[in-house]
């Protein structure tokens, strides 16, 4: 478990004071993917390195498995960092080193004995699917398998924590999916707690199970990630959202109609998009439907997602269409956004 109370921290760099963290208080529980979303310069990096005190907070307290960070002695702090490893964006390899070297790294600095570094070393970059390119240096591989060795590093000393500073955010959208996907397999299969700095909504929802949303220093909205994609409050939560489910009508699809009246908004949450509502609907030939566009996502095992129609009928009979959805658990709106 992780806990950040009252975390307040102020960098001080050509005599200004930046103040990067305003009382930020958060829980993280043990076998979460929680992730931190935000966008550049909202303090998201200079809160994950609180974790493992690549940073130290100006006041307030971290506790890492009910251990206040900040009162621990050399070799206590030392205990501490083996237990929380690391990823980065650029994946922080050293380009002189071979795969096997650079992951071998912490182990030589444990000073532990070189027939069981490469035997746990064989293990991680087999369990990484690494293990062919054991001899090859960095720049020979690719960003996915650079990650690779990054995320076989931050495991080698068999940590409890794993953090992740945009670890996904150099890498195509099918690496990334890759790279997602391992992290998911670490969490459960290790159980290992994650915790995830990222700008992109889509990591989120692919693989977080809470998230907090930050903002200028300060956590503005956080909770699961099923509640926060269905029911955002705020503003720059909202835009996040929709990046994943986009909620908005394209422009191209509005031109193309002949004219715009009766349009509505239906949006799906768990039971009701499971249940062929719209075709009902259709079957009852109350008014002419027409599917203008949607969207429709799995999210924490649930589906989400939006369509927009247009109904052409008798005002009366939209009105009863209309009912017959919103009885069917589908919540709806009239018009574009
Ligand atoms: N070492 C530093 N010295 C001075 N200012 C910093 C330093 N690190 C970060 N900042 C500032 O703190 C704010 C938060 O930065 P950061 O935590 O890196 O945000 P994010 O990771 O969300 O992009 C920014 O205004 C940034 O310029
Ligand atoms: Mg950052």
């Amino acid at each position: 478990m992780i806990i950040f109370e009252n975390i307040n921290k102020t960098y001080i760099k050509n005599q200004q004071h930046v103040h990067a963290l305003n009382n930020i208080n958060l829980h993280i529980d043990t076998g979460d993917i929680f992730g931190l979303i935000g966008w550049s310069g909202a303090g998201k990096s200079s809160l994950i390195r609180l974790v493992n005190q690549l940073e130290k907070p100006t006041s307030g307290t971290v506790y890492v498995n009910s251990v206040n960070v900040n009162t621990l002695d050399r070799a206590a702090q030392r205990q501490h960092k083996k237990k929380i490893g690391m990823i980065f964006q650029h994946f922080n390899l050293l380009e002189s080193k071979t795969v096997a070297q650079n992951v071998a790294i912490p182990l030589i600095l444990q000073g532990i004995d070189r027939n069981e570094i490469t035997q746990r070393v064989d293990a991680m970059l087999s369990y990484v699917d690494l293990l062919g390119k054991k001899d090859s240096y960095p720049s020979q591989l690719s960003g996915g398998q650079k990650q690779r060795v990054g995320i076989a590093r931050a495991l080698i000393t068999e940590p409890t924590i794993l953090l992740c500073d945009e670890a996904t955010s150099a890498l195509d959208p099918q690496t990334t999916i890759a790279i997602l996907k391992l992290l998911k397999q670490i969490n459960n299969e290790r159980k290992i707690t994650i915790l995830l700095v990222t700008h992109e909504m889509e990591v989120i929802a692919s693989i977080c199970n809470k998230v907090a949303v930050m903002e200028k220093g300060q956590v503005i909205e956080q909770g699961t990630v099923l509640d926060i994609f269905s029911a955002p409050q705020q503003d720059t939560t909202k835009k996040f959202v929709s990046t994943v489910l986009s909620p908005q009508i394209p422009e191209a699809i509005l031109a193309s109609l002949p004219q715009q009246e009766n349009i509505y908004r239906l949006e799906f949450l768990g039971d009701s998009a499971k249940k062929p509502v719209v075709n009902e609907l259709i079957l009852k030939q109350l008014v002419e439907i027409n599917i203008l566009f949607g969207n429709m996502r799995e999210i924490s095992g649930v589906v989400l997602g939006s369509m927009f129609i247009q109904m052409n009928g008798s005002e009366d009979k939209i009105k009863l269409a209309v009912a017959f959805l919103k009885q069917k658990g589908v919540h709806i709106e009239r018009g574009v956004v």
